[in-house]
């Protein structure tokens, strides 16, 4: 066992949360180890995802239209979330010299029937009561907006607000950024097999390398940030309740289709890339990680974005892939320091809104390790709500 004594901050997850949680510590002066299971950062859901910056989107059509606290707290979160965007992209393009697509021509949300068309004029009056920017368009309007959506078209919500990033471009350019910067030790290939404690305060982990050699690496300060794999880091406190859920996507040419807004469906997405690609995701499947493609799935999602955009229902399908959410018993994430641990925070858990919540999860993590003020109020996803039984230690 090799012990080190220089280490601060360790942060667990190599992903897009754990590359912009390292990067947000080390620029309040800390020095952070990222420690990542795979050989390389971000190659799991921050990849697969599509990268929209969709709250309003979200709120119309998931899990956020519910009206309850819980609800309104994850929209005003997430909102929050999206306008750290423009800043964040900014600033590793200028970092890294990287170019990252990062569109802002919004979002349409489409109905092609009348009861769907309705729910869309409720969701944008609501919407533009609370002072966020949303508009109803008849199936005309939508159709002069986007020409290819299909003729029965009855109506759309326009969200010009609801932004979308390239999420490959935007991993790579922060895991450049993290490599660069010498304030970051990244210890690749590795995973925690325990987290060590003393007195109440965490003292630091227990990895285990690619050849199987067990190290040791002190640490103050412990950031459990490894999505849908969090549940299996091996020795937390409590059950976090983290759950895999699968997301399978397809990639279509989509430059018939001509698209400028990402267009969302009843249970469908499309987000037009500059290349002249559209990605149509996604599923959502209780199906551990398996992160198979099976034609049945990616069959249905290409007819139901073609139930919207015809054109897209007679294109190449270029590519297809699976990722992997972290969904919460509750549907938020799980932000904040562990109750009966010092020193140990979780940034986990963003289920559908892990590339929106990224920036915000990084800020927040660095004032709590800072003690300065919260870009957020934290207390509606607080660790402290899961009152789970301690759970076994096993290898994940
Ligand atoms: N954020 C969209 C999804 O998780 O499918």
């Amino acid at each position: 066992m090799v012990y080190r004594s220089d280490i601060e901050a360790l942060v667990v997850g190599g992903g897009l949360v754990g590359c912009l949680v390292a990067r947000a510590l080390a620029a309040h002066g800390l020095g952070v180890v990222l420690i990542e299971r795979d050989p390389e950062l971000g190659q799991r859901a921050s990849t697969a995802a599509a990268g929209m910056l969709s709250p309003q989107m979200e709120a119309a059509e998931g899990l956020l239209a519910e009206s309850s606290t819980r609800a309104e707290a994850m929209l005003a979160f997430c909102l929050a979330g999206r306008d750290w965007y423009p800043g964040l992209v900014d600033s590793l393009m200028r970092e890294t010299g990287l170019e990252i697509e990062y569109r802002t021509r919004g979002t349409l949300v489409v109905a092609t029937d009348s009861i769907r068309a309705e729910a869309l004029a409720t969701a944008a009056a609501a919407h533009a009561a609370a002072d966020l920017s949303a508009e109803f368009v008849d199936g005309e309007q939508a159709r002069r907006l986007e020409p290819a959506l299909a003729s029965r078209t009855e109506g759309g919500l326009l969200l010009p607000d609801d932004h979308q990033v390239d999420s490959v471009a935007l991993v790579g350019a922060a895991a450049r950024a993290v490599v660069d910067d010498p304030r970051i030790r990244l210890e690749l290939n590795c995973q925690v097999v325990g987290i060590e404690t003393a007195a109440g305060r965490v003292t630091g982990v227990r990895l285990e390398r690619a050849g199987g050699a067990v190290d040791h690496e002190s640490a103050s300060l412990v950031v459990i940030a490894a999505g849908a794999w969090s549940e299996n880091v091996a020795g937390l406190p409590r059950r976090l309740g983290v759950e895999p859920v699968k997301g399978q996507m397809v990639a279509v040419d989509g430059r018939a289709a001509g698209l400028t807004h990402t267009v969302g469906g009843a249970g469908v997405y499309c987000v037009p890339r500059g290349d002249g690609r559209v990605l149509i995701g996604a599923t959502v499947e209780r199906a551990g990680f398996d992160v198979s493609v099976d034609e049945a799935a990616i069959a249905g999602l290409v007819a139901a974005a073609a139930e919207y955009v015809p054109a897209l229902g007679r294109t190449d399908r270029l590519s297809a892939w699976a990722g992997i959410r972290p969904g919460t018993s509750d549907e938020l994430p799980i932000i904040g320091p562990d109750p009966d641990v010092e020193g140990l925070v979780y940034a986990t858990g963003h289920y559908r809104n892990g590339i929106l919540l990224a920036p915000i999860t990084a800020a927040a993590v660095a004032a709590l390790a800072g003690g300065s003020a919260l870009p957020v109020d934290l207390t509606p996803f607080s660790p402290a709500r899961l009152r789970g039984p301690r759970k076994d230690p096993r290898n994940g």
